[in-house]
C-alpha cells in the first residue's frame, strides 16, 4: 500500500498537504476529508490528459458531494496563455462558480500553472486543489504555489503566488507518460540530489532500474524525498529571495538553451545540460572534482537524458542569459556545487568561466 503524506504548513497561507497514493482512488475520500464550503468543482485539465483520467476525477469529486463540470484547455506549452484563462473564466460564469467553489488541476505543469492561475484571480482568489498527472509538476511545480502562464512568448510573465488546499497523486499516473516527459521530470529531482541530498543522489543512481520500471514503491519514495526538498525550501523563503534560488540550480544556462533551442527539448533535458554546465563552473572555481562531475554525467545519461547537444548558437544563448538577467533585475547568479548535495549561489562567474561551462555540452565528435 502506498500512503505518503507531507505536510506544507504554509508561511503565507492555510497548511495543506501532499498525499501520494498508488493510484485515485483515494481522491474522493481526500477531498470529503478537507470539509470545504464549495458546492460545485470543476475539473480543469487538458487535451491529452482529460480523456485519460477527467472522467475518474469528476466521479471522485461527485461522490465527495459536489455538483461537478469538466473544462478541458488545449494540451501544450504553446496554449499556456490568457485566451485560455479567459475561455475557463467564462465556463465559470457560465456555471455560476461563486467565491467558495473548487477548481480541480488535472494535468501536467503546463495546466496547473493555468488553473492556479485562474483560481488565484477568479472573484479575486477562489479554492483548487492539484492532481499532478506528470513526474514534473509532482517534484516540482504543484510544490511552492507559482501560477501562471505565458505572453507574448515570453515564459510565465503573467502570475501570482496562490497554494492548494490539497494535492493529490496517483503514481501509475505516470504510466501513461511518454517516457521523454518522465526523462524530463528526472531531471529536476537529480537536481534535488545534487543540490541537496547526496544519499537521495546515490539512492538515484542505485535504484535506476527500479525507478525506470516505474515501481510505484520505488516512485513514491522519490517523489516524496522531492517533495520534502523542494517544499522545505519553498518554505524557508516562499518569495524566493534567498534559499529559494538554489532550486535554480542548472536553470541559468537551461533556460537559456531551451530559448536559444526554440524549445526543441523539453525542459528537463535543457535542466540537465545547465546543470552539467553548472557543474563544470564548479570544478572550473574548485569546488566540484572532475570525478563528481563525470558521476552527475553518467547519472542523467541514466535516465535517458542525454549530456551534450550537437551545436549550440553561442550568441543566442547568451542573449537569452542577458534577457533573464534584466527580467531578475540583478546579476547572472550561478547557482554551483560545493560536492554533491551541497550547493551555493556565486554572483562572480566570470565570462571564461561560462565559456567552459557552454563548452562542456557541445559535443566534441
Ligand atoms: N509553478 C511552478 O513552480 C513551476 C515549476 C516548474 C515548471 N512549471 C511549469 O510547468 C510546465 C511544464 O510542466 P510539464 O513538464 O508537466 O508539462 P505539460 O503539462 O505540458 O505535460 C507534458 C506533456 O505530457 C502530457 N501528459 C501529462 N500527463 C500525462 C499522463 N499522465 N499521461 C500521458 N500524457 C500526459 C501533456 O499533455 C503534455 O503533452 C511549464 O509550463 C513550466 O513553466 C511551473
Ligand atoms: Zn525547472
Amino acid at each position: 500500500m502506498i500512503h505518503k503524506s507531507v505536510k506544507i504548513q504554509g508561511a503565507v497561507s492555510a497548511p495543506y498537504s501532499i498525499e501520494i497514493r498508488r493510484d485515485l482512488s483515494e481522491l474522493s475520500a481526500m477531498l470529503s476529508g478537507l470539509a470545504l464550503p464549495a458546492k460545485r468543482a470543476c475539473v480543469v485539465t487538458e487535451s491529452r490528459v482529460g480523456p485519460l483520467y477527467a472522467e475518474d476525477v469528476r466521479c471522485a469529486a461527485e461522490a465527495a458531494g459536489f455538483e461537478t463540470s469538466v473544462f478541458t484547455f488545449e494540451a501544450g506549452e504553446e496554449h499556456k496563455d490568457l485566451d485560455q484563462i479567459r475561455a475557463l473564466y467564462k465556463h465559470l460564469i457560465e456555471k455560476s462558480f461563486d467565491r467558495r467553489d473548487l477548481l480541480i488541476a488535472l494535468g501536467g505543469g503546463v495546466c496547473g500553472d493555468m488553473c492556479g492561475f485562474a483560481a488565484a484571480t477568479y472573484l479575486r482568489g477562489i479554492d483548487f486543489i492539484q492532481v499532478p498527472t506528470t513526474l514534473l509538476s509532482m517534484v516540482d511545480s504543484s510544490v511552492g504555489g507559482k501560477t501562471g502562464v505565458d505572453l507574448d512568448g515570453y515564459k510565465n510573465m503573467v502570475g501570482a503566488f496562490h497554494q492548494p488546499r490539497l494535492v493529490y497523486m496517483g503514481v501509475e499516473t505516470l504510466n501513461t507518460l511518454p517516457a521523454e516527459q518522465f526523462a524530463s521530470g528526472m531531471a529536476e529531482v537529480i537536481k534535488h540530489g545534487l543540490i541537496r541530498n547526496a544519499d537521495y543522489l546515490d539512492m538515484l543512481e542505485r535504484d535506476a532500474d527500479a525507478v525506470r520500471a516505474l515501481s510505484p514503491e520505488t516512485l513514491a519514495d522519490l517523489i516524496e524525498e522531492s517533495v520534502r526538498i523542494k517544499a522545505e525550501i519553498v518554505e524557508h523563503d516562499p518569495t524566493e529571495r534567498n534559499e529559494r534560488r538554489l532550486l535554480n540550480f542548472g536553470h541559468t544556462v537551461g533556460h537559456a538553451v531551451e530559448k536559444a533551442s526554440g524549445l526543441s527539448f523539453t525542459h528537463g533535458q535543457c535542466v540537465a545540460l545547465g546543470s552539467i554546465a553548472a557543474g563544470r563552473i564548479s570544478v572550473s572555481r574548485g569546488t566540484l572534482t572532475e570525478a563528481d562531475l563525470s558521476r552527475m554525467k553518467r547519472i542523467f545519461a541514466s535516465y535517458g537524458l542525454r549530456t551534450e547537444i550537437p551545436s549550440i548558437d553561442r550568441n543566442a544563448v547568451t542573449e537569452a542569459m542577458m534577457h533573464d538577467k534584466k527580467k531578475q533585475g540583478d546579476a547572472v547568479a550561478f547557482v554551483l556545487l560545493d560536492g554533491p548535495g551541497r550547493s551555493y549561489v556565486c554572483g562572480d562567474v566570470t565570462k571564461e568561466q561560462i565559456g567552459e561551462g557552454l563548452e562542456e555540452i557541445i559535443c566534441r565528435k
